[in-house]
C-alpha cells in the first residue's frame, strides 16, 4: 500500500532505486513522501520503502561490479570522482536547494556542506596519485619486501539525514577510489540529496554496480545490508543505539564495521576570553542546523567571575536569532527535520526543567503564522546545568545548550570530561598555556581552540573518543585505513638459470 500523500498522486514525482546502473522501481511498490519540514504538506517527492529483496539484488550488483572496477586503475577511479566533483559544482545550487528544503538547515549552510562535498571529492580524486604502501628491508638479500593495499569487496554505507551530502560522499568517495563497491543506504528522511548525488555519479560515467542505492527504512533494509556475507565492511553514521547493534552484527560476522555516532560537546570559556566571541561561538555550535550535528555544542562550562555576563549575552543573542524556513537569507536556524525529532527535543527541555536545570529562553514548539506547518522550536538556553542531570549527559540533537560553572581550567576539564561521550570539545581562551594543557587533556577525537565546535575539513581524521565513535576515523588518510586491507609482499627473484 502506498502511503498517503497530502497532494495529488500525479504531481508528485516517484522517484526510484538505483541497482546495477538502472533505477529501478521497489519490489514491494511502496513509496514514502519526502516532506519539506518547513511546510509539511509540501512533498519533495515519493521515494521507495524498499524491501529486503531489494537490498539484497544491490548487493548482487555490487558484488558482480567488483573484479572489473576493483581492477581498474586508481587513476581512472580518482578520474571519475573529479568528473563527479566538476558536476557537482555545477549542480551546487540545485543540490543546495534540495538539501535545505529536505532536510531544513539554511541555504548558506547546505551551500557550505555541498561545497565541502566538492573538497572531498577532489580530496579522494587526488589520492590516486598517492604512495599505497611501503617498501621495508628484507632479511634476504633475494627479496624484494613491500606492502599495497587491497580493497575490502563490497561495502554497506548507513548515512544520516543531518548531512545527506557531505556524510554520503566522505564514505563513498574513498570506498570507490581505493576501489571497493557500494550499497548506500541514505536516511529516510533525506533522500534526494543523495538521489543527485547518485545521478551526479552516474554522469561522471561510473560503472554500472559500482554505487547501488536503495531507499527506505533502516529497521527493514539496514540490517539486512549489516547480515549479508557477501558484504565486506558497514561504515556507519547515526545513534548510538544502532550504531552499537550493526557494530555487534557486523563484527560478529567477521566484517569490517566503523561507527560515528553521538557527542556532548562543550565549549569552555575561560575568564580572559573575548565574551562576544565566545558568545558568538557557542550560539552557532549550539544552534545551526537547529542543533542537528553530532559536533553541536550542547554544553557551555563557563569558568570564573564571567558567568553572569556570559550568561545574559548568551541569552539575549539566542533570543534574538532568526527562526525560519531555510530558503529565506535572514533565517540563523531552521527547523528540526522532523515531527519526532521536535517531539524528542521538547522531551527533553521538559526533563533539564523537571531536573532543576533553569530555563533560561526559549523552551518552546513554535506553531504560529509562519511557524505553524514547519517543525520548529525555539532556541533554548538552560542555567544551572549540574554533570548528573539526563540533559547534561545525553545527546539532545536540538537547539538546546546548558550553561555550567567552573572555578577554574581543572574543574572545567573534569566536567567537561565527564559524559560518556567525547567526539569534539572547544575552548576560549587568550591563554596558551591554558589551550595546551586542554588540547592534552581534553577526551575528545577533535579539539578545537577558538572555534566552534562543529565543522570538519575532508583531510584529516575526523571521530571520537568513548562512546562517541568505534575507535576508527573518518576522512583523510583514516579513510584509507578503514576501506583497505594491507597486503604485505615478498617478492624473490626466481634462481638464475
Ligand atoms: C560537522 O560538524 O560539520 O553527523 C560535521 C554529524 C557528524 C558530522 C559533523 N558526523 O553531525
Amino acid at each position: 500500500m502506498s502511503t498517503v500523500t497530502t497532494q495529488p498522486a500525479t504531481a508528485v514525482r516517484e522517484y526510484a532505486n538505483f541497482i546495477a546502473g538502472e533505477w529501478v522501481r521497489p519490489r514491494s511498490g511502496e513509496f514514502a513522501p519526502n516532506i519539506n519540514p518547513a511546510h509539511r504538506h509540501q512533498v519533495l517527492g515519493l521515494f521507495p520503502r524498499s524491501s529486503a529483496e531489494d537490498v539484497e539484488a544491490a548487493i548482487e550488483a555490487a558484488a558482480r561490479a567488483f573484479p572489473s572496477w576493483s581492477r581498474l586503475t586508481m587513476q581512472a577511479r580518482g578520474a571519475i570522482l573529479h568528473r563527479a566533483a566538476d558536476l557537482l559544482e555545477k549542480r551546487l545550487e540545485e543540490v543546495a536547494t534540495a538539501l535545505t528544503q529536505e532536510e531544513g538547515k539554511t541555504l548558506a549552510e547546505a551551500r557550505g556542506e555541498t561545497a565541502r562535498g566538492v573538497a572531498i571529492l577532489r580530496y579522494f580524486a587526488g589520492e590516486a596519485s598517492q604512495p599505497l604502501g611501503e617498501v621495508y628491508p628484507s632479511a634476504s638479500a633475494n627479496t624484494f619486501l613491500y606492502t599495497t593495499r587491497v580493497p575490502l569487496g563490497v561495502v554497506g554505507l548507513i548515512t544520516p539525514w543531518n548531512f545527506p551530502v557531505a556524510i554520503p560522499l566522505w564514505k563513498l568517495a574513498p570506498a570507490l577510489v581505493y576501489g571497493n563497491t557500494v550499497v548506500l543506504k541514505p536516511a529516510e528522511l533525506t533522500p534526494l540529496t543523495c538521489w543527485l548525488l547518485v545521478d551526479i555519479l552516474r554522469e561522471a560515467g561510473l560503472p554500472p554496480g559500482v554505487v547501488n542505492v536503495v531507499f527506505g527504512r533502516g529497521s527493514v533494509i539496514g540490517d539486512v545490508l549489516v547480515r549479508d556475507p557477501r558484504v565486506a565492511g558497514i561504515s556507519f553514521t547515526g545513534s548510538n543505539a544502532v550504531g552499537r547493534r550493526i557494530y555487534d552484527e557486523a563484527t560478529g560476522r567477521g566484517a569490517k564495521c566503523q561507527c560515528e555516532m553521538g557527542g556532548k560537546n562543550p565549549m569552555i570559556v575561560l575568564p580572559d576570553a573575548d565574551l562576544d566571541f565566545a558568545v558568538e561561538l557557542t550560539l552557532s555550535g549550539a544552534m545551526r542546523s537547529g542543533g542537528q550535528k553530532c559536533t553541536a555544542t550542547s554544553r557551555a562550562i563557563v569558568v570564573g567571575d564571567i558567568l553572569d555576563a556570559f550568561t545574559e549575552k548568551l541569552v539575549r543573542r539566542a533570543q534574538e536569532i532568526k527562526v525560519g524556513d531555510g530558503m529565506d537569507p535572514a533565517t540563523y536556524m531552521g527547523p528540526l527535520v522532523s515531527e519526532s525529532q521536535r517531539q524528542q527535543v521538547l522531551e527533553y527541555i521538559q526533563i533539564g526543567r523537571a531536573e532543576g536545570a533553569e530555563l533560561l529562553c526559549g523552551g518552546q514548539a513554535l506553531t504560529e503564522g509562519e511557524y505553524a506547518d514547519g517543525f520548529y522550536v525555539q532556541p533554548t538556553v538552560f542555567g544551572n546545568l549540574k554533570p548528573h542531570m539526563r540533559i547534561a549527559r545525553e545527546e539532545i540533537f536540538g537547539p538546546v545548550v546548558g550553561i555550567m560553572h567552573a572555578r577554574d581550567l581543572d574543574e572545567a576539564i573534569a566536567l567537561a570530561n565527564d559524559v560518556p561521550f567525547g567526539l569534539s570539545a572547544s575552548i576560549c581562551t587568550r591563554d596558551l598555556g591554558a589551550a595546551m594543557l586542554f588540547a592534552e587533556r581534553i577526551e575528545a577525537g577533535i579539539v578545537h581552540i577558538n572555534s566552534e565546535t562543529a565543522g570538519a575539513e575532508p583531510h584529516v581524521p575526523f571521530g571520537g573518543v568513548k562512546e562517541s565513535s568505534s575507535h576508527s576515523r573518518e576522512q583523510g588518510k583514516a579513510a584509507r585505513e578503514f576501506f583497505t586491507h594491507v597486503k604485505t609482499v615478498y617478492l624473490d627473484k626466481p634462481p638464475v638459470r
